[in-house]
């Protein structure tokens, strides 16, 4: 092969991943749908993970699971360091979250989106025992404004000049746990809105990071992997992003300091030590409803309706899809599921 096909077809390749990868969450999302609202967190999660490990499977890559659902001998999940794909070029980082907000799935809540992550192979950031990640989120025109280090209000406040609008009118995203009571003080009392979610910080950092979608930051603690799948988003939508580790229990910060020692627990991390601060792609189909993405939705004439997003971030593009499939359901969800089962109208 000469080299000007290699690079051809390296290039399309590229080109052509984020829509390979949409096509990876929407049947996460198609199989993790009709476990909606019916209280089981594994089942949705279960189904969603066999279709992304069954389209990932078709795809021409050599991909790593990175940030997976954990080690190979809890499968049948997609297993940290599982190969994935055709073997064939590019080699390609992967971080999957097959249900991100199981929980919300499970009752039915809005912000359960099927995500992945990819970039080139070798640059993805990876948690070992880490399980939480303090990360502070902000969209493109408040890049350069925000620090780790610096209190809720001097953020707000840098924030808020960098947007042109009075602290008064921000909303943050925060996840509403215990751990974060003072986070939600401090900020209620620099004068910014907070916007309380019980999950979901991946779409949270989406939200802060994309323009017009009525939150302008995330702050607080939430899951290390979920920190790298987030930082893809933030890297291709041109926002910026820090993360720290923040261990919440005994065991998590033994491991950690065994692992980067104490020094490497209170480190910032920026989006070069996430995602390599490069190319990259992001890829999320919303299982349930979003303030931008419509859930799954079954409609006779329609058939089963999908909204997604894909975002590269060499290109800067953004893609809003919008699916209408027409689902055999015993190929979609296995022959032991029937149409009636999982509630899909098959005419
Ligand atoms: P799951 O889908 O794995 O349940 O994660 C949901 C989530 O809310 C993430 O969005 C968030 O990063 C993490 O859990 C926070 O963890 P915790 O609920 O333990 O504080």
């Amino acid at each position: 092969m000469s080299d000007a096909t290699s690079v051809h077809t390296f290039d399309s390749i590229h080109r052509n991943l984020g829509m390979e990868l949409v096509r990876v969450t929407e049947a996460a999302a198609l199989s993790a749908a009709p476990h909606m609202g019916r209280g089981d967190r594994k089942a949705g999660d279960q189904g969603a993970v066999d279709a992304m490990r069954a389209v990932l499977g078709t795809i021409r890559m050599s991909g790593t699971i990175v940030i997976g659902e954990g080690e190979k001998d809890e499968a049948p999940m997609l297993y940290n360091g599982e190969r994935v794909g055709t073997g064939d070029a590019p080699e390609l980082d992967l971080a999957v979250d097959p249900v991100e907000g199981t929980r919300l799935l499970a009752l039915g809540r809005d912000n359960a989106i099927a995500v992945i992550a990819a970039t080139p192979g070798g640059t993805m950031w990876t948690p070992g025992s880490s399980y939480y990640m303090e990360k502070i989120v902000v969209g493109r025109e408040a890049r350069g404004t925000i620090e780790m280090e610096a209190p809720p209000a001097e953020n707000l406040r840098r924030v808020a000049e960098a947007l042109g609008r009075p602290i008064d009118q921000l909303t943050v995203f925060v996840l509403d746990k215990p751990r974060h009571r003072g986070l939600v003080r401090q900020v209620r009392e620099a004068g910014a809105r907070v916007a309380l979610h019980t999950d979901g910080d991946v779409m949270g950092a989406l939200l802060a990071a994309h323009p017009g979608t009525g939150i302008d930051l995330l702050m607080g603690v939430g899951g290390s992997p979920e920190g790298v799948i987030a930082a893809v988003a933030v890297q291709a939508l041109g926002g910026e992003m820090f993360g720290r580790l923040a261990p919440q229990f005994d065991d998590e910060r033994e491991a950690l300091e065994a692992e980067v020692g104490r020094e490497g627990i209170s480190r910032i991390l920026d989006l070069d030590d996430l995602m390599g601060g490069g190319d990259g792609f992001f890829a999320a189909t919303a299982i349930t409803g979003s303030p931008f993405l419509k859930g799954v939705r079954y409609e006779r004439a329609l058939g089963v309706t999908t909204e997604s997003l894909v975002i590269r971030a060499g290109s800067g593009s953004v893609r809003h899809i919008r699916g209408s499939h027409r689902l055999d359901p015993e190929h979609i969800f296995g022959p032991d599921r029937t149409a009636e089962v999982v509630g899909v109208v098959a005419d």
